[in-house]
């Protein structure tokens, strides 16, 4: 069967939240793209993932006219919670931070939106496609083949973009060109939606001897809990009792419930740190969980999936329109220093804040740690600005990284 040629400026591979962001922000500026997604719309839009954006992420999506339903629906927090040794300590967020916050709303409900607008524009955007492969990124004129409702296609483009997270198929297709840095954790998180209002009114991020919990949220309505658990832990082995017991002891306070309630989700999340440098090779370019990864203790991933296809969607246009290529030369520079930076601050609070094994010495610094951030201002600001993210601006300025 001979394959149908289509064309287009960006071919962009997946539709999460990497993807679906950049084709909303190249149709904003007049350059069309098209988005091939494997996955049904349905799995994509049920898909719990995480839920803090930070103020920047808000506003890019604010600008590119898709945040109507996240102003009304998302709740925007100015601190968090630290909890170890019996103690609550609250990290007031936005005293620290200039005045920055974060707004509470689900990726999943971020995606929802990014579909709708694209749908209802009328804009070239396919899910369930099938046998997604690039062809001649190293030439002016890259292609994607895929198939589609059982017919065989071939994408001729100006650009590639794979936003295709972390299993998909771009990053694998030049991996010769790239280094790669990773580290592995020996636990993960099993999370719930549940359906109880939040206990805590803001985030509580809790260290205890049996492991690390989590309270978090959606709605004065919804429950978003974290456990850590073992990396080969089995759901099968945790019934919604043993999981609420160990919620229940993990952040147990004096004076204070948590409000249990009807188990709706249930997943585990492995935890892993990984880059790749540099984001692209010829014109195919990385974005999102495609070109990184970060265990998900500093709330990154989404955040970072968005400035990165920021930086990309700027770079296109100006080369599309006339504009320097430099740009685009550039794109993986610009990006690698906040990646890295979040990389940093997602280990640091991951391994503040786990259980790391046996060894006592390990929970005595972690013990330090946290005394240092509650009781030192400095120490809680470095936490802060980090937490509710850098400016955009804190890119690669100047040459060198
Ligand atoms: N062809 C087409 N689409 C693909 C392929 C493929 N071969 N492989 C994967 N995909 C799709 C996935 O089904 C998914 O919808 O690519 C999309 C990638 O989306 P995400 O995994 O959400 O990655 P990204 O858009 O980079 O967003 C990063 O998502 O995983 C979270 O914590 C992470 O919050 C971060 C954010
Ligand atoms: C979430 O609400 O899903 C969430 C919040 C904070 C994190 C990770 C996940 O650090």
């Amino acid at each position: 069967m001979t394959a149908t040629t289509l064309r287009t400026q960006v071919a962009i591979v997946g539709a999460g939240p990497a993807g679906l962001t950049l084709s909303c922000l190249l149709h904003n500026a007049g350059i069309e793209s098209v988005v091939l997604e494997n996955r049904s719309r349905r799995y994509v839009e049920e898909r719990i993932r995480a839920g803090v954006l930070e103020q920047g992420t808000a506003e890019v999506l604010a600008a590119a006219g898709v945040g109507e339903r996240m102003h009304r629906e998302g709740i925007v927090h100015h601190g968090i919670h630290l909890q170890f040794a019996g103690e609550r300590h609250r990290i007031p967020l936005s005293d620290l931070a200039d005045g920055r916050a974060i707004v509470i709303y689900g990726q999943t409900e971020v995606v929802k939106d990014l579909i709708e607008a694209r749908v209802d524009a009328g804009l070239d955007l396919r899910f369930d496609v099938a046998d997604v492969s690039v062809h001649d990124i190293e030439t002016e004129r890259p292609r994607v083949r895929f198939s589609h409702e059982h017919r065989d296609f071939e994408l001729e483009c100006d650009a590639i973009v794979g936003a295709d997270g972390f299993h998909g198929v771009c990053r694998p297709a030049i991996e010769q060109h790239l280094r790669i840095f990773s580290r592995e954790y020996p636990f993960a998180w099993l999370g719930i939606l549940a359906a109880a209002p939040p206990s805590s009114e803001e985030l509580v991020y809790a260290h205890h001897e049996r492991g690390f919990a989590l309270l978090s949220l959606r709605s004065a309505e919804r429950s978003r809990l974290y456990l850590q658990c073992a990396a080969d832990e089995r759901l099968d082995e945790w019934p919604d009792t043993r999981i609420w017991d160990e919620l229940q002891c993990r952040v147990a306070l004096d004076g204070w419930t948590l409000v249990e309630g009807a188990v709706l989700e249930k997943g585990i999340t492995p935890m892993r740190s990984f880059v790749t440098e540099p984001m692209q090779h010829g014109r195919l370019f990385l974005a999102g969980d495609s070109a990184h990864i970060v265990p998900p203790t500093g709330a990154k991933g989404l955040n970072l999936a968005i400035s990165d296809v920021t930086v990309l969607a700027e770079a296109l246009v100006s080369s599309f329109t006339g504009g320097s290529r430099t740009g685009l030369a550039e794109y993986s520079r610009m990006c690698l220093r906040r990646v890295w930076r979040a990389e940093h601050f997602s280990y640091w609070m991951t391994t503040m804040l786990h259980r790391l094994g046996d060894d006592p010495f390990d929970s005595q610094l972690q013990l330090s740690q946290l005394r240092y951030i509650v009781s030192s201002e400095a120490a809680a600001r470095t936490l802060a600005e980090n937490y509710v993210g850098l400016p955009l601006g804190h890119r690669a300025a100047t040459p060198g990284r």
